[in-house]
């Protein structure tokens, strides 16, 4: 493996064993399809262990990893450090065990890397990473991840506004939301072998959603390269929105008419909606969202309305029940 760092010892506690973790997951998908319903066996809400602190932020620096311009974000929290972001993801075409998918996406192949853009548009056109990254000049977007298991990170993203992509395709009157595909590619994603999952995954955006200046395309993180299991080659970052609808390894973005189905409103429509903007007065069925665990901090802190970006966004929603919206 590439990385150098530890992988963050957890307590045992934390840890459920495979073969425990296997029957359980057997036994969902059993009372899932018996109940006639989908049951999201793994996205459950985990306290996560708080990970890496100072001191391996300067070890990070003495390996070599890649550095940010900045270390804060707008609000005055610190970026999370470099092996948090990389040793803490979820990216189920891997596993779903958070702390092995950078050791599983060691080997994804991420370049070459083509990502099409068609549909409703007076432009399609398949692009090369690289175009891209020549054609739109990235910048660092230090941006909080909440996820809708209630933990969160300081991201210091490289990317740039997808509209800049969407204008330059020129999409037709009738586009009314946009659509992302995931690379499907199960030799290299084991996690895409297991038929429980409508793969390849997918989200959408409205399209003023889409179009709005914080929603970005990464195509770099922490000053450097995006790594496998972060969503390179290209991914999504909305940082409104819970973490699941930053979707990563795109290789396709549609214009259209219909609202995209996405994969988790797919598996657990009443889990899961299309909107899923962070919002703490709405809870998950199953656990609540008014406050998340920072990961690498112990107390749990206050979950903002739009995860700390409402004076950006909220009028995009002014005339929506957010509650129905979820
Ligand atoms: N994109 C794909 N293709 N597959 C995934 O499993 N997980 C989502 C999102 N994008 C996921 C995905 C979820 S639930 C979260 S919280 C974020 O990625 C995590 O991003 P990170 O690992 O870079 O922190």
């Amino acid at each position: 493996m590439a990385n150098s760092v530890q992988i963050p010892k957890i307590p045992s506690s934390e840890i459920t064993p495979k073969n425990v973790y296997l029957n359980r997951r057997e036994f969902l998908r059993t009372a899932g399809l018996a109940l006639g319903t989908f049951t999201l066996a793994a996205c459950v809400s985990r306290t996560p262990a708080p990970l890496k602190s100072e001191e391996n932020k300067t070890q990070e620096a003495k390996a070599g990893n890649p550095q940010a311009k900045s270390n804060k974000d707008e609000l005055g929290d610190p970026i999370n450090s470099y092996s948090d972001i990389t040793h803490f993801n979820n990216y189920y075409e891997f596993s779903t065990d958070k702390q092995q998918v950078a050791e599983l996406a060691a080997y994804f192949t991420t370049k070459p890397w083509d990502v099409e853009v068609y549909g409703m548009v007076a432009k399609p056109k398949k692009y090369a990473l690289g175009d891209l990254i020549s054609a739109y000049k990235p910048e660092e977007r230090v941006y909080r991840l909440r996820c809708v298991e209630a933990w969160s990170m300081v991201i210091p993203w490289v990317g740039f506004s997808l509209s800049k992509l969407l204008k330059d395709a020129e999409p037709t009157s009738s586009a009314k939301y946009v659509r992302f595909e995931t690379l499907n590619r199960p030799d290299e994603m084991p996690g895409q072998k297991d038929p429980w999952y409508p793969w390849p995954y997918q989200e959408g955006l409205r399209m003023d959603e889409a179009m709005h200046d914080l929603t970005i395309l990464a195509t770099g993180m922490y000053g450097g390269e995006l790594p496998a299991q972060n969503g390179g080659g290209i991914r999504l970052v909305v940082p409104w929105k819970y973490g699941f609808k930053s979707i990563k390894a795109i290789i396709k973005i549609e214009l259209t008419d219909q609202q995209p189905s996405t994969m988790w409103s797919t598996i657990a429509p009443n889990e899961y909606g299309f909107y899923a903007n962070v919002n703490p007065q709405v809870d998950h069925p199953r656990w609540s969202q008014a406050s998340e665990r920072r990961i690498g901090e112990f107390a749990r802190r206050d979950t903002l309305m739009f995860n700390g970006y409402a004076d950006q966004v909220a009028s995009l929603y002014s005339n929506m029940d957010l509650r129905k919206n979820y």
